[in-house]
């Protein structure tokens, strides 16, 4: 249905803009997606450059402060983060009640959560607490994953490490051992990539938390809600799951012939700005294809390769960054199930910053619906029902 046409579905009342789609609802300088120029910057610095030159590190120092670091000040971001990964015990101890059979998104979103408890968060505190807060949040978020996704498999935990980078860090929790350098650069890519895209739906839903004056917590902890689902972050494991489906590169042209012929939702592709691609998509499918390279191991990227053909040959949709970033990061070794707290590890950076905007000038969202029940009527006491 065209989108002029779902603005004013309302018959006689005001215009609908169901989904939001189109409304531009506040200033921003964090990001800026611009679908005409196909483009995403960063405070300025498309996301390619920054994926090119800068370690995640220097990108979340970025988006936290409004500017790249110089080498002084990236060092003095590093240690602080690398001082705060460490969680408690208490906080250990939460994690290995929740159920084996939980979702690591549930319980990554209970585990964030559980850290605004242990300290009174009320909202409306000075912005250095809420910066502090937020660093603490990236420092920690690897450790609650790698912890909970350690104790799924019956495993102890392992402690992280100060001498290791983010996404080194992360990946020597999980596993035991350092990243092999192909993987940990693919990884810190599509950190980068993931970390910031305006005002996205788990973006927003910590914006409307924000503009509460609520806390920090509470924001991301929505935000996490917000990005499980599948029609957002949740999609680069739903990717994986129809990747996995299609099992072979030679069924990859039949199968997905067969989707659009029975109109389904074809994970991985379409964006609500975007029209004609993704931005961050080239990036991500050269890491692919290193990691299919370095792998001995082109399965995925064939069958990726064959569907981004016919989809956009077919229905002129484009893939998103979920796309390439679900197989990359099965051959980077990581279960599926955790692919979209992946997406957390990073979008936090984003998150943050949007809490940090919305409350240096804040008006709370509130939008209006157009009524569409009952009429006004009288209340009739129970006896006479
Ligand atoms: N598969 C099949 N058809 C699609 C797809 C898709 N992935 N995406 C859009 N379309 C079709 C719609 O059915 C619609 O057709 P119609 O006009 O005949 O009704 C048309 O293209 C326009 O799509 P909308 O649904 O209006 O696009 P919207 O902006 O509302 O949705 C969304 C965007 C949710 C991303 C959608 O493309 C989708 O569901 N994609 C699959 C899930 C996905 O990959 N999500 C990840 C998003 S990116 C991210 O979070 C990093």
């Amino acid at each position: 249905m065209a989108e002029a046409a779902r603005a004013t579905r309302a018959k006689a009342g005001p215009a609908i803009h169901k989904g939001l789609v189109g409304l531009v609802v506040d200033n921003s300088a964090i990001s800026r997606v611009n679908p005409e120029t196909n483009s995403l910057t960063y405070y300025g610095y498309p996301v390619q450059d920054l994926a090119r030159h800068c370690t995640f590190e220097e990108v979340a120092y970025l988006l936290a402060n409004g500017e790249l670091p110089s080498r002084a000040q990236l060092s003095r971001f590093r240690r602080a983060e690398r001082a705060l990964r460490e969680i408690d015990r208490d906080h250990v101890g939460v994690i290995a009640r929740f159920s084996r059979a939980a979702h690591p998104m549930d319980t990554l979103r209970t585990a964030v959560s559980y850290l605004g408890t242990r300290e009174v968060a009320w909202g409306g505190e000075k912005p250095a607490t809420d910066k502090r807060r937020a660093m603490a949040l990236l420092a920690k978020i690897p450790t609650v994953m790698a912890t909970d996704y350690r104790f799924r498999d019956a495993k102890r935990r392992i402690r992280p490490r100060d001498d290791l980078s983010f996404s080194e860090n992360f990946c020597y929790m999980c596993f035991g051992r350092k990243p092999a350098p192909e993987v940990a650069r693919a990884l810190d890519t599509s950190l980068i990539l993931y970390a910031e895209h305006g005002f996205n739906a788990s973006t927003f839903a910590a914006r409307v938390v924000a503009s509460t004056l609520s806390d920090i917590y509470s924001a991301v902890t929505a935000a996490i809600g917000a990005l499980k689902g599948p029609l957002h972050g949740g999609a680069n494991e739903a990717v994986m799951h129809m990747l996995g489906e299609i099992g072979t590169p030679a069924r990859a042209e039949a199968w997905i012939r067969g989707a659009i012929e029975r109109k389904r939702l074809i994970m991985g592709f379409g964006h609500r700005v975007y029209r004609t691609g993704d931005s961050r998509v080239p990036t991500m499918n050269k890491c692919l294809e290193d990691l299919s390279a370095w792998k001995g191991d082109d399965r995925w990227l064939r069958i990726t390769q064959t569907l981004a053909r016919v989809v956009i040959a077919e229905k002129g949709i484009h893939p998103n960054l979920d796309f390439p970033s679900g197989p990359a990061y099965d051959l980077m070794g990581f279960d599926i199930d955790l692919f979209t707290p992946i997406f957390v590890m990073s979008r936090i950076t984003g998150w943050s910053a949007h809490y940090l905007e919305q409350i240096a000038d804040n008006r709370l969202i509130r939008p209006l619906s157009a009524y569409t029940g009952p009429p006004q009527r009288k209340v009739r006491p129970l006896a006479r029902r």
